[in-house]
């Protein structure tokens, strides 16, 4: 019925599962639908012509916004604390903790840096930050069919938004929950908005955005998009739902992890840099006649 579910990416573990999954999620068709997805590595590449892409943080780290000294020590953490975070060994209240630590020391150092909001989209344009292939497909079908995006990382939320308003992809039906900056009435960083988000506190940050999935309480269908295990949670806020489709990407330490991800998501996404399974599921679920009564003309 999906024909990118033929690509060799492609791994699940109850296929007739995952063929009822997409069924109703059709027959609910685009009124019904909201979608809930990752950022870092679910949005954006994990790999660009053999080189890693960077995170949200990573494009601060690698920018003249921070000092060599700074950007040693922020390095030091990525390599402490990320071959903890994909470690298949460790269980996810072991990591807890560490990655609580992480991202504390991470986001102090930055605030010892004296940020300027204005130079934030400066950073971005020179960045080496790229979206899988076929983001603009994903974002127009999305828009064009008034689907809810509720994008929730444990990234930087001010990177992020300029990252997706400088590739014209932001619209009005995206919400984005993330790590904020706060700045000074100089505008430089001072902190972070709200509560911390890290990769395993999805849950409670969902809870704590009742009122957002109060608003969408007839959109009881799921598309869900992660690469982490921490993302299983993200719609957790989610009120009636009725069927959840949850996609994930195992973009690092295959072999080891396939098991436990296949265990989790319906369709695991190895080492597959684009959205093109992605956009073939949402182009089937939304091409049903009720469907386009809700989508706007091209
Ligand atoms: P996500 O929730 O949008 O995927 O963002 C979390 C990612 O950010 C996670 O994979 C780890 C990464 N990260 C960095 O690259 N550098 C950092 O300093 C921190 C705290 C996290
Ligand atoms: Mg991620």
């Amino acid at each position: 019925m999906v024909p990118e579910l033929k690509n060799s990416t492609v791994h699940i573990r109850e296929p007739e599962r995952v063929r009822e999954i997409i069924s109703s999620l059709r027959d609910g068709g685009a009124s019904k639908l909201q979608v809930i997805t990752d950022f870092d590595m679910t949005l954006t590449r994990f790999a660009c012509n053999g080189k890693r892409s960077p995170t949200c943080h990573n494009i601060i780290d690698d920018s003249k916004l921070v000092s060599e000294e700074c950007r040693r020590k922020l390095k030091d953490l990525l390599n402490t604390y990320y071959p903890i975070e994909i470690d298949p060994s460790r269980s996810i209240e072991e990591k807890l903790p560490l990655m609580i630590e992480w991202w504390t020391k991470a986001h102090e150092l930055l605030v010892g840096q004296r940020i300027q909001k204005n130079k934030l989209a400066e950073t971005v344009r020179e960045s080496n930050a790229v979206l899988r292939d076929g983001y603009k497909d994903f974002f127009h079908k999305l828009y064009q069919c008034r689907i809810p995006v509720f994008i929730f990382s444990a990234g930087v939320g001010d990177i992020l938004m300029e990252i997706i308003k400088q590739v014209e992809v932001y619209s009005s039906n995206i919400t984005v929950v993330s790590n904020f900056m706060d700045f000074d009435e100089n505008g430089v960083l001072k902190g972070f908005k709200g509560e911390l988000i890290h990769i395993y506190n999805k849950r409670e940050a969902a809870l704590r955005n009742a009122e957002h999935f109060q608003n969408l309480e007839n959109y009881s269908n799921v598309f869900l998009l992660g690469d982490s295990l921490g993302d299983l949670n993200m719609a957790d806020g989610v009120q009636n739902q009725e069927n959840i489709l949850k996609i994930g990407f195992l973009n690092d330490k295959v072999d080891e992890l396939l098991d436990k991800y296949l265990a989790s998501y319906d369709i695991v996404l190895v080492k597959d840099e684009t959205l093109d399974v992605v956009n073939g599921i949402l182009e089937h679920i939304l091409q049903t006649v009720s469907s386009s009564r809700n989508c706007l003309d091209d």
